[in-house]
């Protein structure tokens, strides 16, 4: 149940704060809805005018369980509009800046233009003198703070906070709503840290009034926080991927010693789960975006062990071609492989950086005839691999298939019953990159089962 943050304004005869959010993609969308939700007047700008028809006719660009359908509901409710418009945003009290900052083509650094033109944007259509432009988007260390240069020199009565998103694509409304922690990166003036924290207050008091924390700080530790998040997470996967390896070498089995490690509290159990590791559009680019930034900033060397993780990470691919071209005799030409998964996690169609599609391709690329199956993601995948083929279900992918390759935990593929998928392949062979198919169903169903990390007898 959603207790209506704007209650308390309609109670104390106030106007609750009107809200834009400029850039509606994964997180600028999932924002606008829930802030609808929350009972706020929101409008959604975007430049992508077929992005804007879609969301103002209720279709949802991505998919994400439950946001389509609250996308509808404040639509209807006359909550959330979308426009490309910024003039139309101006009259907002808050302006939250949701865009994409996503790896420079060439360097690993953030690519900081949408966020550059967003605000070109804003200033030109000229917001209300008071109201207050908060970053919401991931951004290097000191990206708040010439945005304020900018700010005091372009439109000085215009307040800037730093409001970091957590969200995790799968749970977005979830983290939106009832995020773990809320970050408020303040400026260091007075009156304008005191106006700009009351209103945001005022903005997540329903999440604040049930319990959750708030942490007040300056822009740089706001931007940090959000950067440092990913590189630990990252860092988490990477060290249980890199003792999957040892395992391989000394016999042992990582799903045990992840277990035995997360129920030491200091470690605890999420995050360990080892496999063909982390993708998508923001654990990646966000740890070589933050070791670019380091160096700029001369504290490069602090971070360099995050080189380390992304290795760590991308071997993981690399040994799951490996480990089929050994299963399939050694030569790959010709194979046919059937791979479970195409987006980078389960519940989610967004295959940026996703490791399954990289090693469909890289296999596909050595000569095998490659068949990919996605509850969601086929649609994506096709459009970026046009050389891959795709079946809408795992019983025609596995179609005469040598091997197997189960890539995304989609609770689908962990709910097929091994005995009747071994009815349509060629060789009863499946490596499970994820470790979470049951090992000893597939193998009494007379499948050779092999995974990494893990004894493969
Ligand atoms: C991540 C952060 O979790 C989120 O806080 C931040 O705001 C955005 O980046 P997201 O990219 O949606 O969220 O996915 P997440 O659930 O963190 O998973 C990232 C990748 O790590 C996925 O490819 C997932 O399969 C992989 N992963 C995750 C593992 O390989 N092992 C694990 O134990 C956990």
């Amino acid at each position: 149940m959603i207790a209506y943050a704007t209650n308390q304004f309609e109670s104390a005869g106030a106007q609750p704060p009107q809200i834009s959010v400029i850039g509606t993609g994964y997180l600028g969308t999932t924002h606008a809805v829930c802030m609808a939700e929350l009972g706020f007047q929101v409008v959604g700008v975007d430049v992508d005018d077929l992005k804007v028809a879609q969301l103002a006719d209720g279709i949802l660009p991505f998919f994400e369980p439950g946001l389509e359908e609250l996308l509808r509901k404040n639509l209807e409710a006359g909550r959330l509009t979308f426009t490309t418009s910024f003039p139309a945003a101006t009259t907002a009290d808050v302006h939250f800046l949701c865009v994409g900052t996503p790896q420079r083509p060439d360097s690993p650094a953030a690519d900081l233009r949408h966020l550059g033109a967003a605000v070109d944007a804003l200033l030109a259509a000229q917001p209300k003198p008071g109201s207050l432009l908060v970053g919401k988007s991931t951004v290097p260390m000191g990206t708040a703070a010439a945005v304020a240069t900018r700010l005091a020199a372009e439109a000085p009565e215009v307040l800037l906070a730093w409001n970091p998103e957590f969200l995790r694509e799968g749970f977005a409304i979830e983290g939106t709503l009832n995020p773990d922690r809320i970050v408020l990166g303040l400026p260091d003036d007075p009156a304008a840290r005191a106006r700009a924290e009351d209103i945001l207050r005022a903005v997540y008091a329903s999440a604040i009034e049930s319990g959750t924390p708030v942490v007040v700080t300056d822009f740089a530790t706001a931007e940090l926080v959000k950067v440092a998040a990913n590189a630990f997470l990252a860092t988490k996967i990477s060290f249980i991927n890199a003792m999957a390896e040892v395992c391989e070498a000394a016999g042992g089995d990582v799903k045990t010693l992840a277990t035995a490690l997360g129920h030491d509290a200091r470690i605890g159990p999420r995050f360990l789960a080892a496999g063909v590791g982390f993708g998508g559009g923001c654990l990646p680019k966000d740890i070589r975006a933050f070791r670019a930034r380091a160096e700029e900033i001369g504290a490069g060397t602090a971070v360099r062990f995050l080189a380390e993780v992304d290795a760590i990470n991308l071997r993981r691919r690399a040994r799951v071609v490996e480990f089929a071209t050994e299963l399939v005799g050694g030569s790959v030409p010709g194979r046919r492989m059937a791979v479970l998964g195409a987006a980078f996690k389960p519940n989610s169609d967004d295959i940026r950086d996703s490791p399954a599609l990289e090693i469909a391709e890289l296999l596909r690329t050595a000569g095998a005839l490659v068949t990919v199956t996605d509850p969601a993601a086929i649609p994506n995948a096709r459009r970026r691999y046009r050389e891959l083929r795709y079946a809408d279900t795992a019983f025609e992918a596995v179609d005469d298939a040598d091997l197997v390759l189960h890539l995304t935990e989609w609770a689908d593929f962990r709910e097929i019953d091994p005995a009747l998928l071994g009815g349509n392949v060629r060789n009863l062979l499946v490596i499970d990159g994820r470790n979470t198919l049951d090992a000893g169903k597939w193998r009494a169903a007379g499948w050779s089962y092999y995974a990494l990390g893990r004894p493969n007898a």
